[in-house]
C-alpha cells in the first residue's frame, strides 16, 4: 500500500472512524466468494453500488451534505443481473430502494412496526446514519474489490452510487453540533480522491468495471463520460442526464457511444433491462478475451 495512489487514499482514511463489524463483513465476503467459485467454474459476481453517500459536518453528526440518488437504478439493475445468472453484492445506502421491494408500500407501512431491542424486525430509517457515510462506502468497496480478486475477469463492478466529491477531514471536523449563533459558516471542503483508478489498478485489476456519469447539463455529458472512461480506465461509462435518466442512457465504450432506451410500449419496463443486457454481453466478450 505505498503507491502514490494508495497514499492519497491512506491519508483520506487517516483519522476516519473505523468500519463497524469489519471482521464479520470480511468473513461474510470470504464465504460468499468461496460459494461462487469452484473448481468446475467460477460464477459471475457483480458488485452493484447504489444510493448516495453523505459527508458529516460534525463528528457527532447532526448536519451532513448529501448526494442525490434514490437507489432505483442500482436496485432494478440488481434484479436484472440476478435473472441473468449473476451473484450480486449489493452495496447500498439504508433507506434507498432495494431489489424486489419496488411494489411494496413505502416507509409509512414499515413504520407500523415497533422496533425494540428484542425484535427480529429490522426497521428502515431514512435518517442518515454513519452507515451511509462516504468513509464506510469506500472502505466497503475496497474490501469487496480485494476479496473478489480471485474471481478474475468474472467479477464486475457496477458503480451506480452517487459518491460525494467533497468532504471535511475527520481530524478537522467539529466534534459537537456547530452553533448557529456565531454568524455565517465558513468551512473548507477537501476533494475526495476518486476511487476508480485505484479500483482498476490495484484493488481488482482483472474485474470488468462500469462507472456512471451524471450531469444536469446534457451539452457536456458525453464528453465528460468519455474523459472519465479514459482517465480511470473504465470498460464502460454509463452517461445519464438527471431528468431523462429513467428513459435513456448512453453507454460510452472505447469503440463507440451506444444509446439505450426504455421500451415505451410497455408501462412496466425500465431502462435498466436493456442496459444490463448490453453490459452483460460486453462482460461475456471481456471474459472470453481474457481467457485466450
Ligand atoms: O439512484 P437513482 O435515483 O436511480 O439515480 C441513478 C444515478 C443518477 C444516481 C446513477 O445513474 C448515477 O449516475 N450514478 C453516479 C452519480 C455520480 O456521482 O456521478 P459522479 O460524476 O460524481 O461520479 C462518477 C463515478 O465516480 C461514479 O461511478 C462514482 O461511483 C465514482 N466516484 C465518485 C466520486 C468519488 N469521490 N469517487 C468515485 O469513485
Amino acid at each position: 500500500m505505498d503507491s502514490p495512489l494508495n497514499s492519497e487514499i491512506e491519508s483520506f482514511f487517516d483519522s476516519a472512524p473505523p468500519l463497524n463489524d469489519r471482521a464479520a463483513i470480511s468473513q461474510k465476503l470470504k464465504e460468499f466468494i468461496a460459494l461462487n467459485s469452484s473448481e468446475s467454474g467460477t460464477r459471475r459476481v457483480a458488485c452493484v453500488t447504489s444510493g448516495g453517500t453523505t459527508v458529516p459536518l460534525e463528528q457527532r453528526c447532526v448536519r451532513y451534505i448529501d448526494n442525490f440518488s434514490s437507489g432505483h437504478r442500482g436496485a432494478a439493475s440488481t434484479e436484472h443481473l440476478i435473472k441473468m445468472g449473476y451473484a450480486v453484492i449489493f452495496l447500498y445506502r439504508r433507506g434507498t430502494c432495494e431489489p424486489y421491494c419496488s411494489s411494496l408500500p413505502d416507509d409509512a407501512f414499515l413504520e407500523c412496526f415497533e422496533v425494540t431491542e428484542e425484535s427480529a424486525v429490522q426497521g428502515s430509517s431514512r435518517r442518515p446514519s454513519v452507515e451511509a457515510s462516504l468513509y464506510n462506502y469506500i472502505r466497503m468497496l475496497q474490501m469487496i474489490a480485494v476479496s473478489s480478486r480471485s474471481l478474475g475477469p468474472c467479477s464486475m463492478f457496477y458503480l451506480a452510487a452517487a459518491v460525494s466529491d467533497f468532504y471535511v477531514p475527520w481530524k478537522s471536523m467539529a466534534e459537537h453540533k456547530i452553533q448557529s449563533g456565531s454568524g455565517p459558516l465558513d468551512m473548507q471542503l477537501l476533494q475526495v480522491p476518486k476511487m476508480l483508478s485505484v479500483l482498476r489498478k490495484e484493488w481488482a485489476p482483472m474485474a470488468f468495471c462500469i462507472s456512471f456519469k451524471l450531469e444536469t447539463d446534457a451539452e457536456i455529458l458525453l464528453e465528460k463520460a468519455d474523459m472519465a472512461r479514459k482517465k480511470y480506465g473504465m470498460h464502460a461509462v454509463v452517461a445519464n442526464e438527471l431528468l431523462s435518466r429513467k428513459e435513456q442512457v448512453v453507454v460510452v465504450t472505447n469503440n463507440g457511444k451506444i444509446p439505450v432506451y426504455r421500451d415505451k410500449t410497455s408501462s412496466d419496463s425500465d431502462v435498466e433491462k436493456p442496459l444490463t443486457k448490453l453490459l452483460v454481453d460486453r462482460h461475456s466478450v471481456y471474459i472470453k478475451d481474457s481467457n485466450t
